[in-house]
Order: structure tokens, then sequence, then C-alpha cells
């Protein structure tokens, strides 16, 4: 054991003896930098009760919400939220902090104003969640330059305007959900062209999106597709097809038109259709028999004709799932002519 006098003229053996002797569990120490930029952070929202945690005179590797990295000190996760007190605009000061791979700023209704082109700073940023709170203004293009973003979530916000074509510029971007806001316009054409191979996820219900989806996201691996609530028209065959790995697929409440009798379902993971409220016709295919994991099946409020499929999985689901269609029939609906 050292004695006290070398102890007092080694601050940093004194901090890691302190730390092991009376709180294991104090990881990194923290640099100084960041400890700046969080204090200018908490500033910026008002000194709020939730960050009281964050005092000058100790680490800012221990206060609530912040993540180091244990070998360099630096702040590379930043959680602020559930808090309805907490009032401002998103801090610029979030770009003071260069190594932050996690970002969420989420049930905080009190922020409110655009997404700052300061986050557009962050090169590591792995994923971005601003959700659940009164941010507006767009998407911003800027996003783009986050070059390293594999999921986006900027969900139950006040957020317009349309999704920038040049998020399809993020290469491994698989996770973008934007549900809940007040977006208008089409789908970017080139969308996850850059990760195409890999797994993709979409959620965007609740919006005023609009025009068609492109042809070109045949060639997506989406798992999920949640485009519920909008506006869409056309085709939505191709989101379809035997070998994909889709597992949730939500077109409820548009105005999709196409023919259900030429889709192949993926037969493995699918658990989730559901096509209520649109303009799709033709009759509900025999193969569906064979999606063995279906839990939810709605095509109720579509335009749909024939027989509902027997021997398999169908006779599960209620009438309502089949209800106000042009002539569907049999079991549970009343049984065909
Ligand atoms: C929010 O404010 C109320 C009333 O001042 C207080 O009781 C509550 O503890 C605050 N919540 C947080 C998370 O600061
Ligand atoms: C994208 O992912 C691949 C594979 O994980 C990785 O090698 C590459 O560095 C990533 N690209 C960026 C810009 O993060
Ligand atoms: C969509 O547009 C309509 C008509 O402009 C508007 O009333 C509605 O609030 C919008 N919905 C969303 C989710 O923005
Ligand atoms: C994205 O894809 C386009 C064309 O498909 C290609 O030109 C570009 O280099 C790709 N970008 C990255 C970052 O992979
Ligand atoms: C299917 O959708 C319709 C229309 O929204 C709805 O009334 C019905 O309850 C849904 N079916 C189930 C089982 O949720």
């Amino acid at each position: 054991m050292a004695s006290t006098q070398t102890l007092l003229l080694s601050p940093l053996l004194f901090t890691t003896c302190f730390t092991f002797l009376f709180s294991p569990a104090i990881g990194a120490l923290c640099n100084s930098d960041d400890k700046r930029a969080l204090l200018a952070i908490k500033a910026a929202f008002n000194n709020p009760y939730l960050l009281s945690s964050w005092v000058p005179s100790t680490g800012c590797c221990d206060w609530a919400g912040v993540l180091c990295d244990d070998s360099t000190g630096r702040v590379y996760s930043l959680y602020i939220y559930q808090d309805t007190n907490l009032t401002g605009t998103i801090p610029t000061a979030i770009a003071s902090l260069p190594y932050l791979r996690y970002l969420m700023f989420h049930h905080l209704p009190g922020i409110t104003g655009p997404i700052p082109s300061a986050l557009g700073n962050l090169p590591h940023l792995d994923q971005l969640t601003i959700s659940f709170t009164s941010v507006s203004g767009p998407v911003p293009s800027f996003l783009a330059s986050l070059q390293s973003l594999t999921q986006l979530d900027l969900s139950f916000n006040s957020l317009s305007g349309s999704i920038p074509a040049s998020l399809s510029l993020i290469p491994n971007l698989t996770f973008i959900d934007i549900s809940r806001n007040h977006l208008t316009g089409q789908l970017p054409q080139a969308l996850f062209q850059n990760a195409s191979q890999q797994p993709a996820y979409l959620r965007l219900s609740h919006n005023n999106l609009s025009g068609e989806i492109p042809a070109s996201y045949s060639h997506i691996n989406f798992v999920q597709v949640d485009l519920a609530r909008n506006k869409f028209t056309g085709d939505a065959t191709l989101l379809f097809g035997r070998e994909k790995p889709l597992e949730k697929v939500d077109l409820s409440r548009n105005m999709f038109q196409f023919d259900l009798s030429n889709v192949v379902f993926p037969e493995s993971a699918l658990y989730v259709i559901d096509l209520n409220h649109n303009m799709i016709f033709g009759s509900i295919p025999q193969q569906i028999n064979i999606v063995h994991n279906l839990q939810i099946f709605n095509v109720s409020y579509n335009r749909l004709c024939g027989r509902i499929p027997t021997g398999g999985q169908l006779a599960r689901f209620e009438g309502y799932d089949y209800l106000h269609n042009k002539c569907l029939c049999g079991t549970p609906l009343p049984p065909c002519n």
C-alpha cells in the first residue's frame, strides 16, 4: 500500500485507489472536454431536476444517462428521457461530444424547435432517437453526414416536409422509424439501396405520405414495413415474395390498389399482414395456408372476391378481418353460393 504522501502527490493514483476502495462500480475517468459539453447541455435545458446528478465536482461517467468508454473516458452514449418538465431546444453543445455512438431524447414533450445542424457533426453516431417530443421542422438532409448511422428513430414528433433522399447515402442505415409525424411527399427512390443485402425496417405510419412504392424497393430485404395511415397508392405486391425475410407488413388505411391473387407470401417468418381499408381486389391466394406463423391477417374494407381459403389458418380469424369486401365468402363469412 502506498504512503499517504504518495497518494496526495498523485491525484490519479488517489482517484483509482479511492474508486477501488469505496465505489467498485465506477468505471472510466471523465474526459474534461466531454464534461464541459455535458454541463453546457444541462445549462441549455435550464438545469432541470432530471440532470441533478450532473455536478462539476463529480466524474461525468457516473452521471445519469451518460456512458463512457472504459479505456478512453470519452462519452459514447447519452440517454435523456421521461421528463415532462424538461423544456428547450436540442442543444447545439451535443456536437461537442465527438465520440457519441448512441443518442436518445425520448418522451420529452417540452423539447421544441428543429433538429439542429450541430447533430450532423457526430461522425461515430450509430443510433439516433428523438421520439415523443415536440420537435418540429423538416427531417434534415444533413443527417446524411452521419455516415455511421444504423438506426434512426424520429417517431412521435411534429416533423413535416418529405423524407430526404440523402438518407439513402448512409451505407448501413437499415432501421428508419419516422411514424406519427406530419410527413408529406413520396418515398425516396434509393432508400436502403446501399444496404440492400441487410435486413431492413421501415416504419412510417400516421403521416400524410403519398405516391407509389418505388419499384427499386423490390430488392430490399424488408423485415418490417409499416406504411399504415398514409395516402399511398398503386401496387404493393413487390414487397412480397416467397424468399423475403418479411415478418410484419401493415399497409392499412391507404389507397393501395392491386390484385392480391398474384401475391406469393413469404412462408417462414411472416406473422402480421394488415391490409385493411385499401382498394385491393382479386382473391385471397390459397398459398396463405402455408404461412405457418400468421397471427394477424386483416383484409377488411377492400374489394376482394371469392372463397376464403379453407383447410389452413384462415378460419381462425374473425369475420371482422374480412368485412366490407366486394364478394368474399366462406368461413368465417357466410357460405359462397
Ligand atoms: C416535474 O415537476 C413536478 C412539479 O414541480 C415535480 O413534482 C416532479 O418531480 C418533476 N419531475 C421531474 C422528473 O423532474
Ligand atoms: C458498414 O458496415 C460494414 C459491415 O459491418 C462495416 O465494415 C463498415 O465500416 C460500415 N460502414 C460505415 C460507414 O460505418
Ligand atoms: C394530413 O393532412 C390532412 C389534410 O391537410 C390534415 O388534416 C391531417 O392532420 C394531416 N395528418 C397528419 C398526420 O399530418
Ligand atoms: C451507394 O450506392 C451507390 C450506387 O448504388 C454507389 O455509387 C455508392 O458508392 C454507394 N455508397 C456507399 C457509401 O456505399
Ligand atoms: C381489422 O380491421 C378492421 C378495420 O380497421 C377492424 O374493425 C377490425 O377490428 C380488425 N380486426 C381485428 C381482429 O382487429
